[in-house]
């Protein structure tokens, strides 16, 4: 399964905090906040990953990020000239997906919960048709929003309505089977100009191919797109990891624990991060030390 990071957009409901930098680039506490959805698609087994952004911030990626080779996985580049909408991802990202699944995951979500890695290799492994992720949320008109039937199967996906059908948004983390290339080359754009994802979701669900799972109580999805909730964001970061001494969306660690690397790639990023918090944590990371899930 290939993946895709968008990490496009003006950003402009965060200005002037970045108008001169991509919000993807931008802290989520102790790291870029690209770093956490990238960890998504690591824990979901996924090693070849595009990342898309706008034209003026893609080599700031690519600085950051790299080929990938220092977490063992690999990572290109393409450009989003303008930011029209997330269904673009797979008109952009076609001939990198080529026959495979792909996963799609919005550079701006943050996910956190027991047996998230689970939950994501079982979204992977599925073969047909499309999977995604409902969170109950107090504000469901800013999202996606998902409607059930009594039987709890998914009847309706509305973007961004007015009055939300249900208290269940989606969250910016979609697996999809090849199929979604057509089903995106095809869309015409929605009332605000946009090529929506949800529209990609609405395609699958007529299909009768969506598959909608709902996170429950134990897993966090944190948004990023106030001001407000960027600052949550980063304070519910620092008070699990300071609490438990255990990073979240440490890309080392995943690679490490995963196999991805070894220990001397390991020591080369001990290296570089010095004395940091973080060295120092990838350092204990080096030492024997039991994994925690
Ligand atoms: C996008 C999608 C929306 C989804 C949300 C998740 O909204 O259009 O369906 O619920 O991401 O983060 P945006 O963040 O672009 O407003």
């Amino acid at each position: 399964m290939k993946g895709i990071i968008l990490a496009g957009g003006a950003g402009t409901r965060l200005y002037p905090a970045t108008l001169a930098i991509n919000k993807q680039l931008l802290p989520v506490y102790d790291k870029p906040m690209i770093y956490f959805p990238l960890s998504v698609l690591m824990l979901a087994g996924i090693q070849d990953i595009l990342v898309i952004s706008s034209p003026e911030y893609v080599g700031n990626y690519e600085r950051l990020l790299g080929d990938g080779s220092a977490w063992g996985i690999k990572i290109s580049y393409a450009v989003q000239p303008e930011p029209n909408g997330l269904a673009q991802a797979f008109v952009i990202g076609r001939e990198f997906v080529g026959n495979s699944p792909v996963a799609l995951v919005l550079g701006d979500n943050i996910f956190y919960g027991a047996g998230l890695a689970e939950t994501l290799k079982r979204a992977a492994a599925r073969t047909d048709g499309a999977s995604v992720f409902a969170y109950h949320v107090e504000d469901p008109e800013r999202y996606g929003v998902v409607s059930f039937d009594g039987e709890g199967n998914a009847v309706d996906i509305v973007e961004k309505p007015v009055m939300a059908g249900s208290p269940w948004a989606v969250t910016g983390l979609y697996f999809y089977d090849n199929s979604v290339l057509d089903i995106a080359a095809q869309l015409a754009p929605s009332a605000r100009g946009e090529f929506e994802i949800t529209d990609v979701n609405k395609a699958y669900l007529q299909k009768g191919a969506l598959h909608v799972e709902r996170l429950g109580r134990g897993f966090a999805w944190l948004d990023t797109g106030t001001h407000d909730s960027l600052m949550e964001a980063s304070e519910f970061v620092r008070t699990v990891q300071k609490r438990q001494g255990i990073q979240i969306a440490c890309l080392e660690e995943i690679a490490y624990e995963s196999g991805l690397i070894d220990l001397a790639r390991l020591n080369e990023r001990i290296a570089l991060f010095g004395s940091t918090a973080y060295g120092t944590y990838l350092k204990k990371l080096a030492g024997s030390r039991i994994a925690v899930d």
